[in-house]
């Protein structure tokens, strides 16, 4: 109990830290710098899974160990978890564990009076934002597509009006046989019923197919999705992220310190509330986010950058500038590797001896890509969130540059940040922005992580972005970009073909 309690404790504080953190403008000092019209808001309650009660049902199959991994993500992203155990999923991992995990008491009973007293099974699906069933097997999505309630989950999901996600897992030909293909197809009528995996590749029966449950990341970016509040749904979105390389020779190149978080955090939130994104990135060492909806394309310079932004801005609704394209690029490129000897002998004339002390790089400037995708735009779309980067601290010139930006590259609000701050802008996994609009309205997000950031931006921006705009079909691009991997939340059926036989 005392260790439970101390794990509460912990969890409470750890989400509140991640959520409200110290922002330099709630000083006074700070404060009076703030034009009259600023308005600071807090940040606090903006996570997908902060606060939000999810019944975590965990079936019988070998998969169920990785419940516990599922149960931890699920509570440090900030959700309230109960956990459901039928008998058979004890049997893999003990109820003890994913007590520890959740911190709260694991329910297994029907029929157990002092169970059904401290929160009873109708209570339970009654107060559920979202019920996650990991792993789901053939046997549980069999029962549940019966609409039995014979044990416990069968009977919280069946007396339950929340959303239920699945999560399957189970042997390849299980997976693939016809009567659970019909069995989820009945649930997956019922618009209540998602389903997120299963992946594919080495099965714990020693066959190799689809049958794995999906990484339990996907699987809280698929919860995310079911509770994010949807309002860009339909809605075609281009996002650039990451720096431009300009290369000065084979080896080198101008560059600068851009990670690509904030844009893939502006894509990620984006595709979390229904966007189908094109995400255009530059050089970055990320991964794409997961939980589909992202279609990702890789470029280098800024030259291949504006190549894929006008391709993508033809038929997108909005685009979201958040890559730090370079200004300026080497005049040429030099084959090979420049070296103080070639240089020494372009620039001086010098003998094969002669080292260069000083060399100099002429640049030629770049294109301005958000400037040039606004000048192309006709009837306002697509409707254009630029960035600006700047360095000061001041508040009030932070705001004058912006709305100068604004009004220079003709976008519907400039996101302004402050890039000479510690720990935020450039590299950072936080960031703090001033939205600016056109008229000179401003609200201040104060830090906080780039995700977090991210929705409060999409929440902001969301009801702004022009109705007309809005997609007519409405497709989602998951098939097209998320692989094996790549979690859609998706209609049923075998995504490939993949029972080779049994492994040697
Ligand atoms: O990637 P991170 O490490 O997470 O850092 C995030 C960030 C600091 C890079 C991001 O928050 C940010 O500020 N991005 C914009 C960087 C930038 O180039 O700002 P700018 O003020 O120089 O440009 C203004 C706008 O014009 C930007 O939307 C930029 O994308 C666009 N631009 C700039 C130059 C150019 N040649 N073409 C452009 O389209």
């Amino acid at each position: 109990m005392g260790v439970l309690a101390d794990f509460r404790r912990r969890r409470d504080r750890g989400g509140t830290e991640a959520f409200v953190a110290p922002f330099p403008f709630h000083s006074r000092f700070a404060r009076s710098r703030l034009p009259a019209a600023f308005e600071v808001t807090s940040l606090a309650n903006v996570s997908g899974l902060k606060g939000k009660n999810i019944v975590l049902g965990v079936t019988g199959g070998i998969a169920a160990y990785k419940a516990g991994e599922l149960c931890r993500l699920l509570v440090k992203a900030g959700a309230v978890v109960r956990v459901v155990m039928t008998d058979a999923a004890t049997r893999f991992i003990t109820p003890l564990t994913m007590q520890t995990l959740s911190a709260s008491h694991v329910a297994r009973d029907l029929f157990d009076a002092d169970e059904e007293a401290r929160i009873g099974h109708i209570r339970l699906g009654d107060e559920a934002d979202l019920i996650i069933v990991a792993p789901a097997t053939a046997d549980a999505i069999a029962r549940f597509a019966a609409g039995t309630a014979g044990d416990l989950l069968a009977a919280v999901v069946l007396a339950s009006r929340s959303p239920v996600l699945l999560a399957p897992a189970m042997n390849v030909n299980m997976w693939q046989n016809p009567l659970t293909q019909q069995n989820l197809g009945r649930l997956l009528g019922l618009s209540r019923f998602k389903t997120v995996g299963p992946d594919a590749g080495d099965l714990a029966c020693g066959w190799v197919g689809e049958g794995r449950l999906i990484d339990p990341t996907e699987i809280v970016a698929a919860a995310e999705r079911l509770v994010a509040p949807g309002d860009l749904a339909g809605r075609r979105i281009v996002v650039t992220a990451g720096p431009t390389f300009e290369p000065i020779d084979d080896v080198r190149f101008l560059g600068n310190r851009s990670s690509g978080k904030m844009g893939f955090a502006m894509a990620q939130a984006a595709a979390r509330r229904g966007a189908s994104v094109i995400l255009i990135a530059g050089p970055v060492a990320l991964g794409t986010p997961p939980g589909g909806g992202i279609l990702r394309q890789d470029v280098q310079t800024a030259a291949e950058m504006r190549v894929a932004l006008i391709a993508a801005a033809a038929r997108a609704d909005v685009v979201v500038m958040a890559a730090a394209v370079a200004d300026f690029k080497p005049a040429s490129r030099a084959e090979g590797k420049l070296s103080r000897r070639s240089v020494a002998g372009v620039v001086a004339h010098a003998g094969t001896r002669a080292r260069a002390t000083t060399m100099s790089l002429a640049l030629v400037a770049n294109p301005d890509l958000l400037a040039e995708i606004s000048r192309g735009r006709r009837g306002g779309r697509p409707w254009l969130v630029g960035f600006a980067a700047e360095v000061t601290a001041d508040a009030q010139e932070l705001v004058k540059r912006a709305i100068r930006k604004l009004s220079e590259k003709d976008c519907d609000v400039i996101i302004a940040n402050d890039v000479g701050t510690a720990g935020t802008g450039f590299g950072g996994d936080e960031n703090a922005v001033t939205l600016v609009f056109p008229g000179g309205a401003s609200e201040v997000l104060p830090r906080a992580p780039k995700i977090v950031l991210a929705d409060a931006i999409w929440d902001r921006l969301a009801g702004r972005i022009p109705n007309r705009a809005r997609s007519g079909s409405g497709r989602r691009v998951d098939g097209a970009v998320s692989g094996r991997r790549a979690a859609a939340v998706r209609a049923p059926g075998p995504r490939v073909a993949q029972t080779r036989g049994r492994r040697a």
